[in-house]
């Protein structure tokens, strides 16, 4: 485990297990069809990756960069598009591939965003749902873990942009956050 890491809450095995159960229903449900995949970046890119390897189907994949977070560990409620999709969306069946769904400002925002460029259907699906963190109503439909409304980091998740690359999802000594 890394040092700075205090405790883990989601193993690297339990990650594995749940990506490919979550790939294998995702592919059933998109069996005839060609869904757009839209990892949301950072943060789900490891857990795109590992899902659509268990999707035994025709897909497409892009990516979007949002971003509602300062440096800091709080929402400062803003998103903003950091990059765009380079596929149109109108017409397409869409799963939006979310790290985290904590505020749910993320979420909603680009759910409108693709409803006004004419979807024909969305879907998310997050590796983790925060629902204590939630301001806006708005839930994912495929969630792989809850977790407590504590900053997490890894799998995907970071601290000032690090911790993106370890294979668990764990929270970080106090010390950390303090610069100590
Ligand atoms: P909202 O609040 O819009 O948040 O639902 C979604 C985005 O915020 C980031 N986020 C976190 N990032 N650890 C992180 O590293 C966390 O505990 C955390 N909570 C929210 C994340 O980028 C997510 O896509
Ligand atoms: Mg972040």
């Amino acid at each position: 485990m890394h040092s700075d890491i205090e405790k883990i809450l989601v193993s690297q095995e339990e990650i594995e297990e749940k990506c490919r159960e979550l790939g294998e229903l995702l592919a059933e449900e998109y069996k005839d069809k060609f869904p757009l995949a839209i990892g949301v970046l950072k943060g789900a890119l490891p857990f795109m990756s590992d899902i659509v390897r268990h999707m035994d189907t025709y897909l497409e994949m892009d990516f979007m960069d949002v971003s509602s977070y300062g440096g800091g560990t709080s929402s400062s409620g803003e998103v903003k598009i950091e990059k765009d999709l380079n596929t149109k969306v109108e017409g397409r069946d869409l799963l939006i591939v979310e790290d985290i769904i904590d505020s749910g400002l993320t979420l909603s925002y680009l759910v409108d965003l693709f409803k006004y460029r004419k979807a024909k259907s969305i879907k998310v699906v997050t590796l983790l749902d925060k629902p204590e963190g939630r301001t806006v109503n708005i839930e994912a439909d495929v969630v792989g873990f809850k977790v407590p409304n504590e900053f997490v980091v890894g799998y995907g998740l970071d601290y000032q942009e690090k911790y993106r690359n370890l294979p668990y999802i764990g929270v970080l000594k106090p010390h950390v956050y303090s610069g100590e």
